[in-house]
């Protein structure tokens, strides 16, 4: 094993089917039903993934507005951040992240042998700008990856804040991973218009969140042609499989259907809100941040004794329990599941108040 790699571990998954899943940010619903999978009998699969790749590059350009050339599909967005680390990094090169943000952008960058230079956010969540400018000048770093909306946060950066970040590392030849997997639940982009006038910039896309097609692993890499080009020589050519390439053409074409599904999740995203508001007023201390995203997270002290308990009841959240951060993260349900999940966090709060 390379010397890089040792201190890996595990990305552990459970598959736990028996249970309320809210801990992933995945969609609580199935599109499945609006494919005619009967088209699917019609499936060479026989043959390599050509044809059905650059059809759902092309509807994901209809869908998006982005340029069908800029445009690389990829095996999810987790397969496109291992490309982009292969792409751009030598070893000991500096790679910056925020904390915390999503984890595969650190793992991909050690598995390259880089430097991760982690910068702390905010107490509010907000962006350190002044220091992620100054790192930037100071490190020079290759890449600069983040999420935004930022997982496990849900905290929106102003498009003001993330044009700074763009100059500054244009000035030190380092590149911005844009990483938008929530966007959808944000509203549009601020760079939708602009990303390809940028030589220094990525953005990435999943099918994985808002159109609910986790299972599928469908994930989008936009930029300009020089960087396209580029990845394109290092990316594996049959990387996206024929199955799952028609069925997510397939709701891609279908704008209305997506659209519906976006509005029925913010509908619970909405209930979720209110139904977290009311658990933290019952615990001291507890913390629940404003989100753009289709989960929410509350810091507070007893973070890892409410997952349990509720892993208890067959619910299943996210929890960090380190010395930088105490929280917990939960996803929108159906309403089934938030109803569950609202009796269970009464009994939680019943049993907290008599022990106070
Ligand atoms: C910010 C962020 N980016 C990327 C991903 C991975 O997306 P995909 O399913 O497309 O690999 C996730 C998944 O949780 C995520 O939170």
């Amino acid at each position: 094993m390379r010397k890089a790699l040792q201190g890996l571990s595990p990305y552990k998954v459970k598959p736990e089917f028996d249970m309320i899943r809210l801990d992933n940010n995945e969609a609580f619903m199935s599109l499945l039903s609006s494919v005619d999978l009967g088209k699917l009998q019609e499936t060479l699969i026989n043959r390599y993934p050509a044809e059905s790749s650059e059809n759902l590059v092309k509807a994901y350009s209809k869908f998006s507005g982005f340029p069908a050339n800029n445009i690389l599909a990829g095996n999810g967005s987790d397969e496109l951040i291992s490309i982009i680390a292969q792409y751009f990094l030598n070893p000991d090169d500096v790679v910056v992240v925020l904390e915390p943000d999503f984890s595969m952008y650190e793992k991909n960058a050690v598995i390259m042998g880089a430097e991760v230079n982690r910068i702390s956010l905010n107490d509010d969540f907000s962006l350190p700008l002044e220091k992620v400018l100054e790192e930037i000048k100071a490190r020079k770093p290759k890449l600069l990856f983040l999420s935004n909306p930022n997982n496990p946060t849900g905290q929106l950066y102003s498009k003001e804040e993330i044009e700074e970040l763009i100059l500054a590392l244009r000035q030190v030849e380092g590149v911005l991973v844009l990483d938008e997997a929530y966007i959808d639940f944000a509203g549009e982009s601020p760079f939708a218009k602009t990303v390809l006038n940028y030589g220094n910039l990525i953005i990435l896309r999943t099918a994985s969140k808002a159109m609910g097609m986790a299972a599928l692993r469908l994930g989008f890499l936009i930029a300009n042609d020089q960087i396209i080009e580029g990845i394109s020589c290092i990316k594996p050519p049959y990387n996206v499989n024929t199955i799952s390439a028609q069925i997510g053409a397939q709701l891609l074409e279908n704008p209305n259907v997506l659209d519906q599904f976006l509005l029925v999740q913010l509908n619970q995203i909405a209930e979720l809100e209110e139904m977290l508001n009311e658990f933290i007023r019952k615990i001291v201390g507890a913390k629940l941040f404003p989100s753009h995203t289709n989960f929410f997270l509350i810091k507070m002290n007893d973070a890892k004794a409410l997952a349990d308990f509720l892993y208890e009841s067959k619910i299943k959240i996210r929890f960090f329990n380190d010395e930088t951060m105490k929280a917990v993260r939960i996803s929108a349900g159906t309403k089934e599941e938030h109803a569950k999940l609202r009796a269970a966090l009464n009994e939680w709060s019943e049993m907290y108040a008599k022990r106070i």
